[in-house]
């Protein structure tokens, strides 16, 4: 529709002559001529950048796209190219383009069916989008899918709004709940897998006032090696390709890692939940490419900076769904160090983490009693050593030598 009415103009122009003019025909006005800046023509260069040049212009088309006679954007077909896959079904997607096992069986779109009983707003609009996508994406044909389809980049500026208007329903004292907040949590994880494949720039960077996406997409021919870290306001990631591609056996040609900031969940009071400990940093959600993030063979590194400096005892903690409320939970993830500020953690499987105010942060920890203990033992030790060698002295003047040892 778009390029067809460009093309129209186009077609005017051209009667206009070569000196940027516009011959514009309506109902109630003849022929009229004007300078014009070609580039504020919203069809020109549609997924692109419109660059104006003295009385022309061109394109700079985005990544996925390329320039076409000059006057507009197409997609770029990638699946044309055979190896673009690998071995593996190829889904031509607007600007980039989706690589899926011959039966589709990871784009199980069930995972997007709504929920009975969900009341929280945004919710049902955002599992019928992906739910589309996703199935869009089961459907096609190697032709590439049929009709209008929304961008990578698209479908994750509606997901980080919905987060946001989520998260404040969250905040609302009659939507709280543990089971809320997994359906949340769960929901935002398995959507954005399903974006960062269709994703066209390698990182990708989304904020918005209570969220934010980091996405790291590579699509290197052979798996990628060494370390890959990713970085937001409150939160650092630190693991190895190696752990976010998973088994090199059966490596599918791409791999990504995800990093998502939640900046309103520690204000929630789950209150579901038993415990009523504080969170000293914002949630995160990390998840990667490898489908077996259950048990990592090699740990991940999350680092937290805290919401308010605190010389509470922090605890690495993730969103357990345990009797599908939801629950904190320490399982998996250790904490390596600690100050007032930061907190680093090392987690052996992979969903939302955080940390919390440790549980003994009331009165003494068992270190400082041991500290206390061990002080005191050696108080004692120290007075009855030098009471021995008083003595000792005392009767054994000839060899003073032997008490400069104690
Ligand atoms: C675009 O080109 C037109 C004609 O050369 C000129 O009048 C106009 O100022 C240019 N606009 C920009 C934004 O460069
Ligand atoms: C297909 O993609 C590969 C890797 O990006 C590239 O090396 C190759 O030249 C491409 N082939 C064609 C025909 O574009
Ligand atoms: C995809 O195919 C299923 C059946 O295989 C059909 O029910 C569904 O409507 C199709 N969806 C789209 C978006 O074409
Ligand atoms: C997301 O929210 C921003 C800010 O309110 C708005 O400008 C943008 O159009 C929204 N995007 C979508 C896809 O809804
Ligand atoms: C909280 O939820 C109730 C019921 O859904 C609604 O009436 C109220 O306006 C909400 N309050 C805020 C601040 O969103
Ligand atoms: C993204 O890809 C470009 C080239 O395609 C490369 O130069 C750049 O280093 C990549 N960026 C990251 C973060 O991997
Ligand atoms: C983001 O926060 C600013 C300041 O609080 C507010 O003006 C703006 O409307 C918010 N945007 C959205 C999309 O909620
Ligand atoms: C959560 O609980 C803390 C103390 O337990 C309280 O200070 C805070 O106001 C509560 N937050 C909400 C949103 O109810
Ligand atoms: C706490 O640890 C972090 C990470 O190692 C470091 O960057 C920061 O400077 C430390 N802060 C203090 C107050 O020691």
């Amino acid at each position: 529709m778009g390029a067809i009415l460009f093309i129209w103009i186009l077609a005017l122009f051209k009667t206009c002559g070569a000196d940027g003019c516009l011959n514009v025909k309506t109902a109630s006005s003849t022929s009229t001529c004007f300078a014009i800046n070609e580039c504020q023509n919203q069809f020109v260069c549609r997924r692109g950048r419109c660059i104006n040049t003295t009385g022309n212009f061109y394109c700079d088309c985005h990544p996925g796209y390329k320039s076409l006679a000059t006057e507009f954007c197409r997609d770029i077909d990638e699946c044309l190219n055979k190896t673009a896959c690998l071995n593996r079904k190829c889904i031509n997607t607007p600007g980039g383009y989706y690589c899926t096992q011959r039966n589709g069986k990871e784009l199980s779109c069930d995972q997007f069916e709504k929920q009975p009983g969900q009341t929280l707003p945004g919710f049902d609009n955002l599992l019928t989008l992906m739910k589309d996508n996703c199935l869009m994406l089961r459907n096609s044909s190697s032709t590439g899918p049929k009709g209008e389809t929304l961008t990578g980049e698209r479908l994750l500026e509606v997901l980080v709004n919905a987060t946001d208007e989520i998260q404040l329903a969250l905040l609302n004292k009659s939507h709280r709940g543990g089971s809320d907040v997994t359906n949340f949590l769960q929901t935002i994880e398995v959507s954005i897998r399903l974006i960062a494949p269709q994703l066209k720039e390698n990182f990708t960077r989304m904020v918005t006032n209570y969220t934010e996406a980091e996405i790291l997409v590579n699509r290197d021919r052979t798996q990628p090696k060494g370390p890959v870290s990713l970085i937001n306001e409150k939160a650092q990631l630190d693991t190895t390709w190696e752990t976010v591609a998973g088994d090199e056996q059966n490596y599918p040609g791409s791999a990504f890692v995800i990093l998502l900031s939640f900046k309103t969940l520690n204000m929630l009071n789950v209150s579901s939940s038993l415990q009523s400990q504080q969170l000293m940093s914002d949630v995160i959600t990390v998840s990667i490419s490898n489908p077996n993030s259950e048990n990592l063979l090699q740990p991940v590194q999350l680092t937290f900076s805290h919401l308010q400096s605190s010389d509470m005892e922090p605890d690495c903690v993730y969103w357990s769904e345990e009797d599908g409320l939801g629950v904190w939970s320490g399982q998996g993830c250790t904490r390596v160090m600690s100050n007032s500020t930061h907190t680093i953690c090392s987690c052996d499987h992979l969903s939302s983490f955080t940390v919390i105010e440790g549980i003994q942060s009331n009165g003494l920890s068992t270190v400082m009693w041991v500290c206390l203990l061990v002080a005191l033992a050696c108080v004692i030790l120290s007075l009855i050593t030098t009471m021995w060698c008083r003595s000792v002295s005392l009767h054994q003047l000839q060899q003073p030598g032997k008490c400069m040892y104690l």
